[in-house]
């Protein structure tokens, strides 16, 4: 079974020209972080963290069964996703859900779960770690990666989005249907539906961008909204 180390090797490939210097001894990658003395938001500043979700028009992500509907699988918003997630250097997702695209088993990921103490490795995907934020912080899990600088995609669920948006999302990717209502369904943030999605990101200090629509007959248009400078 693939070791941690393995996992950072696996990232390594993907971090940035600063730890990638010639004749640089592996071990250097898998270091942790130097958390927390250098400043949680120095070290956080190397990271980019960018969530991105779909929605119905009243802010679910999936219906009462927590099943993401076909109404909210538009093809040109799954472009859009998997071209983040092509930029990214790690995706982060809880136990239920995952991107299905044919590049999904190579992307480096952790998977939260509490069924771990800290990070434990996945079963059967070699690049996967599961992870419990309770047992380990992000960056620490980071830095057990080899990971110390490049953007870091949220994929969701409900709680997992929560957790982020207290660390802090640089940015977040809100695309919605305005076909869809989804009511007593799965949502964005746990604050959702008493808050709508909007208010929730402003309130955590993001702002809108301006409105991209991805495909007029389906009703899907795209805010990325950003952290504040
Ligand atoms: N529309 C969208 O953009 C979008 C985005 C994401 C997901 N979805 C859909 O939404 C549904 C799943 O969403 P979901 O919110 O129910 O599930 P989820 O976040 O994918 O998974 C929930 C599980 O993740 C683990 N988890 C979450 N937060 C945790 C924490 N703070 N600490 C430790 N473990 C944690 C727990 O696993 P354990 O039970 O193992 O402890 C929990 O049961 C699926 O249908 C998925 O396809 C849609």
């Amino acid at each position: 079974m693939p070791s941690l180390s393995h996992f950072a090797a696996l990232i390594e490939p993907s971090i940035g020209a600063s730890a990638k210097r010639v004749g640089q001894p592996l071990s250097f990658l898998y270091q942790p972080l130097a958390w927390p003395t250098q400043g949680v938001e120095q070290v956080l500043g190397q990271l980019c963290i960018e969530g991105y979700a779909i929605v119905s028009l009243d802010g679910m992500i999936a219906d009462s069964r927590r099943r993401m509907v076909d109404g909210l699988k538009v093809e040109a918003d799954s472009q859009y996703f998997l071209r983040g997630l092509d930029q990214a250097v790690l995706v982060v997702h809880g136990r239920h859900s995952q991107e299905d695209d044919a590049k999904a088993e190579q992307r480096r990921r952790l998977i939260l779960t509490h069924s771990v103490a800290d990070l434990g490795q996945h079963p059967t995907l070699p690049n996967a770690l599961f992870w419990n934020p309770a047992g380990i912080p992000f960056l620490e899990a980071c830095g057990r990666c080899g990971l110390i600088e490049g953007t870091v995609a949220v994929t969701g669920g409900t709680n997992v989005f929560g957790l982020f948006l207290e660390l802090g999302f640089d940015a977040f990717h809100l695309s919605r249907s305005a076909r869809i209502r989804l009511p007593g369904g799965r949502p964005v943030f746990p604050q959702v539906p008493t808050q709508t999605p909007e208010d929730v990101l402003k309130g955590h200090g993001l702002m809108a961008g301006p409105v991209e629509v991805l495909d007029a007959q389906a009703g899907v248009s795209v805010v990325t909204w950003m952290r504040q400078p």
